[in-house]
């Protein structure tokens, strides 16, 4: 642990809420940032505290940029288990976001390299990632990016471990209906954004936690490399605190 910053919340709500006061002190200072998003549940509380300070007049999101971390391979926008879908009934239809400042990758792309090397140039266009949101997976993959033998660099399509499968089948009718690949900003992408938050609640995230930015920088845990960066706000609860 080189340079984290860690935050110890009471809960997820309260874990949502601090970082709330990140994406808002970032919003104020420049208002046409661009954000990077991730889905899951970990952001839930997060997501519905921007909502209601948008409402307070708070925050203001109608030059904001958004950016999301990945998306399932196969899977049209308007599906009910697409990331672009949750995106939209949980965060961007109830903001002030421009639909065109929001990007996510395109599951049914049919050039996929092509999406994905445009999906670099569009962040590079907006002038980078100025404040990228994390989850943590339990094999410690950020974005789709799963254990390997070495820390992908950009936007690329990914196989998805038996874990992540098993852990997202919950949002499936069933197993089977899991899609097997996906695409995922890469490594390299993620680590390029200025600012990182991570969001890690609930116990059963503890074990990969404490690899991840206690033990050694490994690509068999992608998200170790975050000891590598120079302003990530790690955000847990007292649950998935290791100490
Ligand atoms: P979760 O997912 O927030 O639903 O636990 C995190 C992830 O897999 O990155």
């Amino acid at each position: 642990m080189l340079h984290t910053r860690i935050i110890v919340a009471k809960n997820a709500e309260e874990a949502g809420k601090l970082a709330a006061d990140v994406f808002e002190a970032e919003i104020q200072k420049k208002p046409a940032c661009v954000i990077g998003l991730a889905t899951g549940s970990t952001p839930l509380p997060l997501y519905r505290e921007l909502i209601a300070r948008e409402k307070a007049g708070k925050i203001d999101f109608s030059r904001v940029r958004s950016a999301n971390l990945d998306e399932y391979k196969g899977l049209e926008p308007t599906h009910e288990q697409s990331y672009r879908k949750f995106m939209q009934d949980n965060l961007l239809d109830h903001i002030s976001i421009k639909p065109e400042n929001t990007i996510v990758p395109l599951g049914k792309a049919e050039d996929p390299d092509k999406m994905c090397e445009d999906y670099e140039k569009k962040i590079e266009e907006w002038g980078g990632v100025d404040l990228q949101l994390l989850g943590i997976g339990h094999d410690g993959h950020i974005g789709f990016n799963e254990p390997e033998d070495y820390f992908p660099a950009m936007t690329h399509e990914v196989q998805l471990t038996d874990m992540t499968i098993d852990a997202n089948k919950r949002f499936f009718d069933s197993i089977d209906d899991v899609p097997r690949a996906a695409f995922t900003m890469g490594i390299g992408t993620i680590m390029a954004a200025k600012k990182i938050v991570m969001i890690v609640t609930g116990a059963d995230k503890k074990e990969i936690l404490k690899k991840t930015f206690w033990g050694k920088v490994d690509p068999q845990v992608p998200a170790s490399i975050l000891q590598f960066h120079n302003d990530v706000t790690l955000i847990c609860d007292e649950e998935a605190y290791p100490f």
